[in-house]
């Protein structure tokens, strides 16, 4: 099953679809509809000669199953023809870091959004600075201005748009132009939108990064990385993948193929809820401003409007100034949204934040204390039940 029909006549389908058929290959399992989870390190060979020839179709657990190939299609195919090839790894965090080392050489620059997601910069700071790589922070909204911070030794530009706390709008194109135009390479943190929502590759992304722990897998049960290629860094991404040793344990690829397949039912829910909450907070008094990309209000609305198709159920809430225990008052008197790390799951969360501390290109200056929510897949009306009993704590602990 692919992209197409069977006999090729069939107009192109569309995303929603694309999730259902891509990657799956039932004639070859016996009519079942979904590959097997392969627990596997040995492959055995028929002689001795096709062992020294590598002659194979999989050579060895590590480099490659066919559950693994069927998650790894299934996102190329998502992902549209510019990708070359998606390699699977062992976190998100561990996708952002290999397919910066997949890129980098000593000596090089990096030209990173200010907005990135903090382990990001840790990798940057603590890792990449062993091997003599610089790292300039940019204002997330430069545009084509991230031309002036170009080098000549400057490798790539990194980007992650809406920043998953701040949710800053990039200009994607005109950053990758501008990247282009002086022989730089664009990787791109593309978890909030996913493929979906948000093609990379059209607006002129080089090597796109999910956390597959967040929309693919969907359940909060499951830890993936994925690294999307295009023809210019596919090469370099597979060896840096296969010479670092890096692979997924087969249960939690196949967690990640299950998730993808409802990936585009849930994203819808999470959109729609999201937006839902998100007008209701804007009406509310205790709320100074939402950070949330598909709000006509919002600054980065236009990019948004312009670049993507949806919205994932993740934004922001800049509340009014309040004492800081009156926001832990409210964030624990929640019952429907957790308090802790991670989002994409079908369960809302939600959690204080403050960019201020790490930002070194920008000032982080939202006008009040800042909470992040994710709202999952619960019915709208209870989270708003939910946050209203939130606010009144808040105001108890206001006005103490
Ligand atoms: C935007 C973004 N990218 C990457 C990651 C890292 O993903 P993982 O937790 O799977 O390492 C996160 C995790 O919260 C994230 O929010």
């Amino acid at each position: 099953m692919n992209d197409s029909s069977k006999d090729g006549r069939s107009p192109p389908r569309r995303p929603e679809t694309r999730v259902v058929t891509a990657g799956r290959d039932p004639a070859s399992y016996h009519g079942f509809v979904n590959p097997p989870v392969y627990h596997a390190s040995t492959v055995l060979y028929p002689s001795a000669e096709d062992f020294l020839a590598h002659r194979a179709r999989y050579q060895y657990g590590r480099r490659g199953t066919p559950t693994t190939e069927a998650l790894e299609l299934a996102l190329q195919e998502l992902e549209g023809p510019q990708c070359a090839a998606v390699a699977l790894v062992p976190s998100g965090l561990a996708a952002i870091s290999t397919a910066l080392l997949s890129i980098i050489h000593a000596g090089d620059h990096l030209l990173v959004t200010d907005s990135a997601y903090g382990p990001t910069r840790n990798y940057c700071e603590q890792i990449l600075t062993r091997l003599g790589v610089t790292t300039t922070y940019y204002d997330p909204l430069i545009g084509p201005g991230i031309a002036e911070l170009m080098r000549p030794n400057t490798r790539a530009v990194y980007l992650e748009s809406p920043g998953s706390l701040s949710f800053e709008m990039q200009d994607t194109a005109a950053i990758a132009a501008a990247a282009h135009a002086k022989g730089a390479l664009v990787l791109m943190d593309n978890t909030w939108a996913t493929p979906l929502y948000f093609r990379a590759f059209e607006q002129g992304v080089d090597l796109s990064i999910q956390a597959g722990t967040k929309y693919i897998g969907g359940h909060s049960d499951v830890m993936l990385g994925t690294i999307s290629a295009n023809q210019a860094t596919v090469t370099s991404l597979r060896n840096t993948v296969r010479l670092s040793g890096l692979c997924v344990g087969p249960d939690d690829v196949y967690l990640g193929l299950r998730g993808l397949r409802t990936l585009a039912v849930r994203l819808d829910r999470h959109h729609k809820s999201g937006l839902a909450v998100a007008r209701w907070l804007e009406k509310r008094p205790e709320v100074l401003r939402l950070l949330h990309p598909a709000m006509e209000s919002y600054s980065g609305h236009a990019i948004w409007k312009r670049d993507f198709t949806g919205a994932s159920g993740l934004f922001s809430v800049v509340l009014k100034p309040v004492p800081q225990n009156a926001v832990y008052a409210f964030l624990d008197e929640l019952e429907l949204f957790g308090i802790g790390a991670s989002w994409g799951g079908y369960e809302s969360l939600a959690i204080p934040f403050d960019c201020a501390p790490v930002r070194t290109a920008t000032k982080w200056v939202p006008g009040g204390p800042t909470v992040r929510l994710h709202i999952g897949l619960e019915a709208v009306e209870d989270l708003l039940a939910d946050l209203e009993r939130g606010f009144a704590a808040l105001a108890v602990a206001a006005s103490a």
